[in-house]
């Protein structure tokens, strides 16, 4: 008997209905400067589409990183969000209003007063 070829029927896209909460569209802030982003959208990816491709130095030589990996394995695109430190760009869903600010160092600036 022959196996049909026919293409798998497609996928029904993912729904989710705009809330005041989750808007398709929004608004995040990256070093001050207002970038826009798309629900379901990473840091790393929001960042990325507005053409930010580094957002870490290294804390020995002070060498720029952005994400490497984009899985969560590598930690090259930590970044501080909403005054939190060491968050993995390429995981952390953005989120309306989110204040993302480059990561110099170890991350524990804040910590070290
Ligand atoms: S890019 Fe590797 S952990 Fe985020």
């Amino acid at each position: 008997m022959m196996q049909s070829r026919t293409r798998p029927p497609e996928r029904p896209p993912r729904t989710h209905p705009p809330t005041p909460e989750h808007p398709v569209s929004y608004k995040l802030t990256f070093d001050g400067r207002e970038l826009p982003a798309q629900e379901g959208q990473s840091v790393a990816a929001a960042l990325w589409s507005a053409g930010i491709l580094a957002w870490r130095t290294t804390r020995t030589n002070g060498a720029p990183r952005g994400a490497f990996c984009g899985i969560g394995q590598c930690y090259d695109c930590l970044v501080t969000v909403n005054g939190r430190p060491n968050q993995r760009a390429c995981l952390l869903p953005a989120r309306p209003g989110d204040t993302v600010t480059t990561q110099e160092g170890t991350g524990r600036a804040a910590l070290e007063d």
